[in-house]
């Protein structure tokens, strides 16, 4: 037994520990680590739950075929100071609470409501709860489809911070368009359950045909600049030239993006997971899921890209009879299965699952934002990351009003939706970084961006973009996605320096025809003196002259 100190500390024992273990649910979890989903400053927190309720229903509008029309607004909300009931359920224990009496200064943290409706299929009744109301729900992340959402966390997320810093609940109106009336909730999420509590469930007149408008009242902050709202709408517009956006700022300034193309993108089609890119837990799932009795069945059905051939070769290699029952698989040899469809020779996966933006559409969208004197695009072929297809696109606009003694600005992309936040955390950064600008004519420090008047836009389109958090602002560092971007900036790189080297060349071009020009007259009258011409021959070599300097300014 060991020895008692005396007036020790009370300890823990299994027993007492145990009365504190508990389930912790989601919500909760996300409550404490909101800034894992981009809710860690208020400026942040308006700029995610404006962008996860736009990239909602682009996805939405895409996915049925209608052309986005979205429109933004952020409405400034006063608040009672004393006492108005409103803010019971609101505050957070420490982190919310202004620290001092007063210390946050006015107009630094304020309330919004921020309204986004689209004019996207709607939302069947049923589903409207679960989708604002209960985080980790949604309809992409089984799906290997190329889309802005994932997880299933982001509105929902967005509507639980609204509820945490003003207790206010998410207004949804939807309409489908079958329906020829509208509905109306107000949903709080129970935090401890994550569950849905429905305040209000209403029909309504809602003018839209079809069409879904959210509401979020929250505690943010309304910035300019770099990672603002303002940014993002911006950028989304360029990476989507086929939406049309309506912006109003809380000062009440309208903006309104046009649509820069008059067709949606083909429509990626969804696609099975690649044998390559599974992991050991995920394969055990997915035969216990799996509705194939045999493992041949099993590899044919569940995955893509495994033809008979392919398929015998893993039985065999794995040491299976190919009739082997999915039923009765014990842990090696799931262990087996996996070495050998990794030793396995398996096509890579089908690339009609990606829609990039294409190179035409990459030039229109950097046109349409910025007055540049160069622009050029590069769309690389598809590749593998993991088992996962994707695909890079870079775009330069070089030049006219782009700020010359600036470092270059990096546009970064996935899936359409700009990345604001976590430059230096993200593939793009580093692949921009590493590349060598100097030979395209560009001044570049070591380690920096390049400086001059360039912008680089970089987009990657994938079933599965590797985002190293859930807030989603920076793709992690696998080296096939970093070679990838590297090839194409190398390449646009490269178009970028015939443009420079020609200007450079005809700068030097001009510079010596001026200087001629200045001495044409001169010339002119040395040879009226030399050899005694008349006014009228020294001007008719005057104007040779200048005619043989127009003719060689043309060429
Ligand atoms: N504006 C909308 N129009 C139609 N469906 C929507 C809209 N917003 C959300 N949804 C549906 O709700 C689901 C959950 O959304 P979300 O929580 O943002 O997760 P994710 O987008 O990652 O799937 C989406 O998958 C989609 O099916
Ligand atoms: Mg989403």
């Amino acid at each position: 037994m060991p020895a008692t100190v005396k007036n020790a500390p009370k300890r823990a024992t299994a027993q007492s520990m145990a009365k504190k273990q508990r389930e912790i649910s989601i919500s909760e979890f996300f409550t404490k680590n909101r800034h894992l989903l981009g809710f860690d400053s208020p400026a942040k927190a308006l700029l995610t739950t404006i962008k996860e309720a736009v990239d909602n229903s682009l996805d939405a509008c895409e996915e049925a075929g209608i052309l986005p029309d979205i429109l933004i607004e952020i409405i400034p909300v006063e608040v009672k100071k004393n006492g108005n009931g409103d803010k019971t359920l609101t505050l957070e224990p420490e982190d919310e609470k202004p620290k001092k009496k007063g210390a946050v200064a006015p107009g630094k943290e304020e309330q919004y409501r921020v309204v986004v409706q689209d004019n996207g299929p709607g939302i069947v009744r049923e589903q409207i709860p679960k989708i604002f109301g209960k985080l980790l729900y949604g309809s992409k992340f089984h799906s290997l489809k190329q889309s802005r959402g994932q997880q299933g966390i982001g509105i929902s997320a967005a509507g639980m911070y609204g509820q945490l810093t003003t207790g206010k609940p998410v207004v949804i109106y939807s309409r489908t368009q079958d329906q020829d009336i509208g509905h109306r909730f107000e949903l709080m999420l129970d935090m401890k359950k994550n569950e849905p509590v429905i305040k209000k469930d209403e029909e309504v007149n809602w003018e839209p045909v079809h069409g879904t408008r959210v509401e979020i009242e929250l505690t943010g902050s309304y910035k300019r600049g770099q990672h603002s709202v303002d940014t993002y709408l911006e950028q989304t517009a360029v990476a989507n030239p086929h939406i049309r956006l309506t912006y109003r700022n809380p000062r009440g300034d309208e903006m309104i993006y046009s649509r820069a193309a008059a067709e949606l993108p083909i429509q990626a089609k969804e696609i099975k997971p690649h044998p390559y890119g599974v992991e050991l837990g995920i394969l055990m799932r997915m035969l216990k899921d799996t509705k194939q009795r045999n493992i041949s069945g099993f590899l044919r059905k569940e995955f893509c890209k495994v033809g008979p051939k392919a398929c015998a070769t893993v039985v065999e290699t794995a040491g299976f009879t190919p009739k082997k029952s999915t039923r009765h698989m014990e842990q090696v040899d799931v262990k087996n299965l996996m070495d050998a469809i990794n030793s396995t020779k398996i096509p890579n996966p089908p690339t009609d699952c990606l829609a990039p933006i294409g190179e035409e559409l990459v030039l229109a969208g950097l046109k349409q934002r910025f007055e540049a004197d160069f622009y050029t695009s590069v769309s690389r072929p598809p590749s593998v990351y993991r088992g996962n297809p994707f695909q890079i696109e870079v775009g330069l606009a070089y030049g006219g009003d782009i700020p010359a003694d600036k470092l270059a600005q990096v546009l970064r992309f996935a899936n359409r939706v700009p990345l604001l936040y976590q430059a230096s955390a993200c593939a793009v950064h580093k692949s921009v970084l590493s590349n060598n600008w100097r030979s395209y004519g560009m001044q570049q420090s070591r380690g920096a961006l390049p400086t001059g008047p360039l912008i680089i836009f970089v987009h990657m389109s994938s079933v599965w973009v590797p985002f190293t958090s859930e807030s989603k602002e920076a793709v992690a560092h696998y080296p096939e996605i970093i070679k990838e971007i590297k090839l194409a900036l190398q390449e646009a790189g490269r178009h970028l320096q015939r443009y420079i080297r020609r200007r450079v060349r005809e700068k030097d071009a001009l510079k010596k025809q001026s200087y001629i020009q200045k001495y044409i007259p001169h010339i002119g009258i040395a040879l009226q003196e030399i050899l005694a011409l008349e006014e009228s021959e020294k001007e008719e070599i005057i104007a040779t002259l200048t005619d043989t300097l127009e003719r060689s300014r043309k060429l």
